[in-house]
């Protein structure tokens, strides 16, 4: 058996309780995973005034792959923290696609009224590494009547193609259908640029029905018709925002997983649940762990060990439709640990039995 290298960085509030109990659990199905964690957090960036050390991305490069709890805690602007550890290790390693699958899971339900898993299951491919996130642009005639703010987006070329290309991919493995995420009657110059690598690719891929949408009508679709919907595209504002979206229909923040891929394999990728580090609930021992479990899934799976990430997703299915151990976001009182105990018992009892 191959022994794998993981860097785990827990970050902030419940970032650090979750992360425990992904390792746990994956410790469960795979033994021998040599963990080394990180200490890396806005605790840190107090202490030193840095999120990470300059030669963070270094420190991790040599790793098979990086679990991600959530950085942010109030003392700390948002900014800081995100800017000074997620959003340069996403760039450092080319992490161009962030995949976000959301579906509702068995013994959860959904928000929306009457809807089953087969008609949730939509999986976000957002893109990962410019579009709207850019440090491009600044403050000008601070403190004057004129004070202004500019914020550029970048969208270039190859950033657009290399990530639409990785959407239809997606979709020929699925349903054989994409929606792209527009925005092309608003944003007049890189939407339309957008769309129209979109339609240049699609070229490529006669065999996908894609659909155009803008994005406050797909925020709607996702609501009132999320049957129609299977592989989502969009661009990083976009996919983030809809993924916390979709994740809120079905069974909530607590249970949606992300991958930052890179999909050449160069450098290590980074899981990591969708949500935060909820300082609302941190310290209290109840966020639920299965959004971080199902990234630790997401990464077995990257790695090669399909058995041991199939292991750990039927894990999650079954302790939730059992609906013995559930935290408070599910209607349980369960702990965070009583439920990672719970998906790594059932584990290790589904790898046995293989
Ligand atoms: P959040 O996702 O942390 O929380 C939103 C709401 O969902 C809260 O009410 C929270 O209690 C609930 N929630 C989230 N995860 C949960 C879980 N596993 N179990 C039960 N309930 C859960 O988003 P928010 O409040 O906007 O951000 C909090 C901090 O996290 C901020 O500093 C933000 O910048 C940071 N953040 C970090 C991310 C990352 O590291 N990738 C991603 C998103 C936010
Ligand atoms: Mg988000």
């Amino acid at each position: 058996m191959t022994a794998y290298r993981i860097a785990t960085i827990p970050g902030d509030g419940i970032g650090v309780d979750v992360t425990a109990e992904a390792v746990r659990v994956l410790d469960a199905v795979l033994p021998g995973i040599a963990w080394t964690e990180f200490d890396w957090s806005c605790e840190q960036y107090l202490r030193t005034g840095a999120m990470m050390p300059s030669d963070g991305p270094h420190q991790l490069a040599g790793f098979d792959a990086i679990l991600l709890g959530a950085v942010g805690f109030p003392g700390v602007p948002d900014h800081i923290s995100l800017w000074g550890l997620l959003i340069p290790l996403r760039r450092a390693f080319g992490q161009y696609v962030n995949l976000r699958p959301v579906r509702l899971l068995p013994g959860t339900t959904s928000a929306l009224r009457g809807r089953t898993a087969e008609d949730l299951d939509i999986l976000i491919v957002r893109e990962n590494s410019e579009g709207e996130y850019s440090d491009i642009g600044g403050k000008h005639n601070p403190g004057r009547p004129d004070e202004f703010v500019l914020q550029q987006s970048v969208f270039t070329r190859v950033g657009c193609e290399r990530i639409i290309r990785y959407a239809f991919d997606r979709a020929r493995e699925r349903c054989r259908t994409l929606c792209s995420a527009t925005k092309s009657n608003g944003l007049i110059h890189s939407m339309p640029y957008w769309d129209s690598i979109v339609e240049e690719i699609a070229a490529d891929y006669p065999d996908i029905t894609v659909r155009h949408m803008h994005i406050d009508a797909l925020a709607a679709e996702i609501v009132l018709h999320p049957d129609r919907l299977d592989v989502i595209v969009g661009s990083n504002l976009f996919g983030d925002i809809l993924s916390d979206l979709a994740a809120a229909v079905t069974g909530g923040l607590g249970l949606a997983p992300s991958g930052n891929i890179d999909p050449t394999r160069t450098a290590p990728s980074m899981f990591e649940a969708v949500h935060g580090s909820a300082p609302d609930i941190a310290g209290q021992g109840i966020a639920n762990p299965v959004a971080q479990i199902l990234a630790g899934a997401m990464m077995l799976d990257q790695l090669g060990e399909k058995a041991a990430a199939t292991a750990v997703d039927r894990a999650v299915c079954d302790v939730l439709d059992k609906g013995a151990t559930l935290t408070p976001d599910l209607g349980g009182t369960a702990t965070t640990s009583d439920l990672g105990n719970a998906i790594a018992d059932r584990a290790a009892e589904l790898v046995a039995s293989t």
